[in-house]
């Protein structure tokens, strides 16, 4: 039997990836509510917005406000994303301590999402990251499509190594690979993290599965018995992502709390607590969510 982690370390993305990608404009007290009921539910870690251009992303365009009017428990890291100097002005206006950059392993991707290549990019978060220097707690890092592009199809990890090693250079402690359009499966999974081994440990990483295809949570297995313990999820498995048509939500944070504490691990999150958190928003936005588990809740 391989060893397990015990501990695990969930990032919440539900109020930023999941809600980026609802049509309709969600009101700003409505998210301010439902990002107070995930940290009620012991969420520690969780994207809560993020400060990119409005005209990119309407739905977040109140990130100010967001951040401004939840509250902040002292031991929870509050995320922000930001794509650019400008973006990290509008964080530290707002109070933000804890931000997240980002790129992708795909030149494509990165120029639908950022209208920049990514060698570019990593020239922007170079600037962001220093001039934050002293002004943050916490710099976190993505690299989305890191195993399938929409645009592109299968990354090799030889594109995905480097991006790393840049990341942890730059001093980011935490980098989250991202599984984009949810379309790779457990051995992928862990070709990529084998070869992640040898320039980190599994300290520095986290893994971002979406669900599109149903092979999100097998991913975390290969990624279990490989030693990780840092994963993202969005409550409700709301979201998508709007540079990738088609890609479904990440993974349920109730469907991957129901698995990891079936087995024993601990996350520090009440999961029935988180799944009123996910049908207050799911009632709100009239429909009912791709989290498994909730379809059990109250049954
Ligand atoms: N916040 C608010 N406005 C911003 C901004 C930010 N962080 N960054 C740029 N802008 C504004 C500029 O002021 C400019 O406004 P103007 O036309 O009124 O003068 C406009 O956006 C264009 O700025 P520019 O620097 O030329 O950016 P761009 O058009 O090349 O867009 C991004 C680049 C990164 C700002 C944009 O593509 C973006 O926000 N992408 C994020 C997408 C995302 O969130 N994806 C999901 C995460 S994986
Ligand atoms: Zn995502």
């Amino acid at each position: 039997m391989v060893s397990l982690p015990k501990k695990i370390e969930i990032t919440e993305v539900g109020p930023r990836d999941g809600l980026q990608n609802e049509a309709g404009l969600i009101p700003t007290e409505l998210k301010i509510q439902y990002i107070n009921a995930l940290l009620a539910a012991g969420v520690r870690k969780m994207e809560v917005t993020s400060f990119v251009s409005p005209r990119a992303i309407p739905q977040l365009a109140d990130g100010e406000e967001v951040f401004k009017k939840i509250t902040k428990p002292k031991d929870a890291w509050l995320f922000a994303l930001v794509p650019n100097l400008k973006g990290l002005e509008r964080a530290l206006a707002a109070g933000v301590q804890d931000i997240a950059v980002f790129t992708a392993a795909s030149e494509t991707f990165n120029k639908k999402n950022i209208n920049l290549g990514v060698k570019e990019s990593l020239e922007v978060i170079r600037q962001v990251v220093r001039e934050a220097k002293g002004k943050v707690r916490k710099v976190r890092g993505y690299i989305s499509t890191a195993w399938v592009c929409p645009y592109e199809g299968n990354i090799q990890p030889k594109k995905v190594l480097p991006l790393i090693e840049t990341l942890l250079d730059l001093g980011i402690e935490e980098i989250s690979l991202g599984e984009t359009i949810g379309a790779a499966a457990p051995l992928e999974i862990q070709k990529l993290l084998e070869q992640a081994l040898k320039v980190t440990t599994v300290d520095h990483l986290a893994l971002h599965f979406h669900d599109t295809r149903g092979t999100a949570l097998a991913n975390v297995w290969a990624a279990l018995e490989m030693g990780f313990y840092k994963f993202d999820a969005s409550s409700g498995g709301l979201g998508g992502c709007p540079y990738a048509r088609g890609a479904a939500g990440n993974l349920a944070t109730e469907d991957l709390l129901y698995a990891l504490h079936r087995m024993g691990m601990i996350t520090g999150i009440d999961l029935e607590k988180l799944s009123q958190a996910s049908l207050l928003m799911g009632r709100a936005l009239r429909k009912t969510l791709p989290s498994r588990y909730l379809s059990t809740v109250g049954k």
